[in-house]
């Protein structure tokens, strides 16, 4: 099973991702996370990426692109994997139909997490993260103890790219760059829109039904 989750900055994505991985048993490919590491550990990509990703921009498709590549080699990507985040343009959408292509694969559902910019401001500059992957939210899912995770016991903390300005330059770069790919999946019949805006569990029901048949 190949997907893609696509959708706004703080459309769920991660949220649904995470909740699929034990029910699919393919992994989460999520560029977002891949390039925060490689900023946390001070690599070259990394350093590189920083600059785009506080801004709220996009990291060149070259980068992300080479990402991919070498993440869908690796073994666990066998049984199929869930793109989280990528593809975000129509270069990145052609280039990742090459490469399924030269591997003889191919994408079997594209989940568009549809879900009005109101409320993605919200959901975003109320979102805590720790470093062990867990996500919160202030207000539509607290951690037990303020500020700290309830996985781990960790503080939490808030991304760099949560504040307003860059919320805002990452919406536009949504409606701009990413949002045609809804065409583009939709003229090859992978497109399946979910609505984002009930519970968490309500729209995994729904992600699972599509992704079930
Ligand atoms: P990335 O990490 O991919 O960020 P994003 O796409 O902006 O998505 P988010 O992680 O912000 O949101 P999400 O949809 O996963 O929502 P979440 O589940 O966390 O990318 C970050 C940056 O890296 C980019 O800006 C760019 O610079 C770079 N980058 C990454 N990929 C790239 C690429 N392919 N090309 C170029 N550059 C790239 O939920 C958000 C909040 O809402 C949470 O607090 C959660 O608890 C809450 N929430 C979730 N679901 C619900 C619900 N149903 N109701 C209420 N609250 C909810």
């Amino acid at each position: 099973m190949n997907l893609i989750l696509l959708g706004p900055p703080g459309a769920g994505k991660g949220t649904q991702a995470k909740k699929m991985i034990d029910a699919l048993q393919i992994p989460q490919i999520s560029t977002g996370d891949i390039l925060r590491a490689a900023v946390k550990e001070g690599t070259e990509m990394g350093i590189e990426a920083k600059k785009y990703m506080d801004a709220g921009g996009l990291v060149p498709d070259s980068v992300v692109i080479g990402i991919i590549d070498d993440r869908l080699k690796e073994d666990d990507c066998i049984k199929g994997f869930i793109l989280d985040g990528f593809p975000r343009t129509v270069d990145q959408a052609a280039s990742l139909t090459d490469m399924l292509d030269k591997a003889g694969r191919k994408i079997d559902h594209v989940v568009s997490i549809e879900v009005p910019d109101a409320d993605l401001l919200a959901r975003l500059t109320g979102r805590w993260m720790c470093t062990c992957g867990a996500s919160f939210h202030k207000i539509f899912n607290p951690s037990k103890v303020d500020g700290i995770c309830d996985l781990c016991g960790a503080k939490l903390y808030q991304r760099d790219d949560d504040k307003e300005a860059a919320i805002k330059v990452r919406l536009e770069n949504y409606h701009n760059q990413t949002a045609p790919l809804i065409d583009f999946y939709s003229s090859k019949s992978l497109l399946r829109s979910i609505p984002g805006t009930g519970s968490p569990d309500e729209i995994y029901a729904a992600i699972m039904a599509v992704v079930n048949g």
